[in-house]
């Protein structure tokens, strides 16, 4: 019996590709940058699996091109990227890889709270560039994070992570999400707030919910002016949640005091955009969840929820289970 194909959109940590490689014919797009459009629906047509990063769009067009396609396993926890109601109305189980990535990531949107609010970057640039001459009474002051109040947008796995790390700086945490989770807040000294009383007390504002018709731009000039003008804003969950026009303009009059962030709007900023203009704005290229362990942690998942798919059987980490009653592709 033939293997069935495989088809991986850029090159992923070896043990996935050593999983993949014994239970299909397997195909890596080799370039740096992802497969364009046209390239991914031409590779699409010869696959049975394919195994997807949040920067391949899968839209119904890609899901019709071949109806061989059974699985879709982004390798990644977010899958925004995708159109679940047509993968599952197409009969196409879609894998993610949540949980693996949850303590790395909470732990980089720490490290770009602190680096923002103790202005490392700034520190860093200001030695590279000769000014450090003395020690300075002034120099490069920001907010302490101890005794200081972080409010937490989103409260599943990520912002329960940002949570347990504010707990152990002695921050006083506040939470707003959809669902309020009683359960959590004694354990982890947690208060539930509304968003507008989050946006009000807090010194940094965390983002950490889902990119979804709701929270696209949900940070905006109106969120902003709600904001201390004290506050720090980080963002390691997705760019659009936050308007880039309006962050600008909040940074620049000083409406708000600084922003961290991993994640932008588009992706990558581009080189002339001008918040890279601002010194109180931190941006990395979506790094949070990039520490070796957890790469290859995600890729043996994506590994074994695309190896799952093939076999007709159910994805260990499954985005969109509804699908099995409806009934899968063949
Ligand atoms: C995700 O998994 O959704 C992150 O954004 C990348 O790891």
């Amino acid at each position: 019996m033939p293997k069935p194909k495989v088809f991986v959109t850029r090159l992923i940590p070896a043990e996935g590709l050593a999983m993949i490689r014994d239970a299909a014919e397997m195909e890596v797009w080799q370039e740096e940058l992802p497969p364009p459009y046209e390239t991914l629906l031409q590779k699409i047509r010869d696959a049975d699996g394919l195994v997807s990063l949040l920067t391949d769009k899968i839209d119904p067009n890609l899901m019709d091109s071949n109806p061989r396609l059974k699985v879709v396993s982004q390798m990644a926890v977010g899958y925004d990227n995708i159109d679940i109601p047509a993968a599952t109305a197409r009969g196409i189980p879609i894998g993610n890889t949540p949980g693996v990535l949850t303590d790395t990531t909470a732990d980089f949107a720490f490290a770009l709270m602190m680096s923002a609010a103790r202005r490392i970057p700034e520190g860093i640039d200001y030695v590279r560039a000769g000014k450090w001459k003395t020690w300075g009474p002034m120099l490069l002051t920001g907010p302490d994070l101890h005794g200081a109040t972080l409010g937490i947008v989103g409260f599943g796995r990520i912002g329960q992570g940002m949570a347990k790390r504010a707990k152990g700086f002695d921050m006083r945490v506040l939470y707003y999400d959809v669902y309020r989770r009683e359960d959590l807040e004694k354990e982890w000294g947690v208060q539930y707030v509304d968003m507008d009383a989050l946006l009000r007390e807090s010194d940094f504002v965390s983002l950490h919910v889902d990119l979804n018709a709701t929270t696209r731009h949900m940070m905006n000039a109106a969120a902003f002016a709600k904001m201390k003008r004290i506050s720090i804003l980080i963002n390691a969950a997705r760019g659009p949640m936050v308007d880039p026009a309006a962050l600008y303009d909040a940074l620049k009059s000083g409406t708000i005091a600084a922003a961290a962030l991993d994640v932008t709007e588009p992706e990558p900023i581009p080189s002339n955009s001008p918040l890279l203009t601002l010194p109180n704005c931190i941006i990395v290229p979506h790094i949070a969840s990039a520490s070796v362990a957890t790469r290859a942690k995600m890729a043996t998942m994506a590994a074994a929820n695309v190896i799952a798919g093939l076999r007709g059987e159910k994805l260990p980490t499954c985005v969109n289970a509804e699908v099995y009653e409806k009934g899968v592709r063949k």
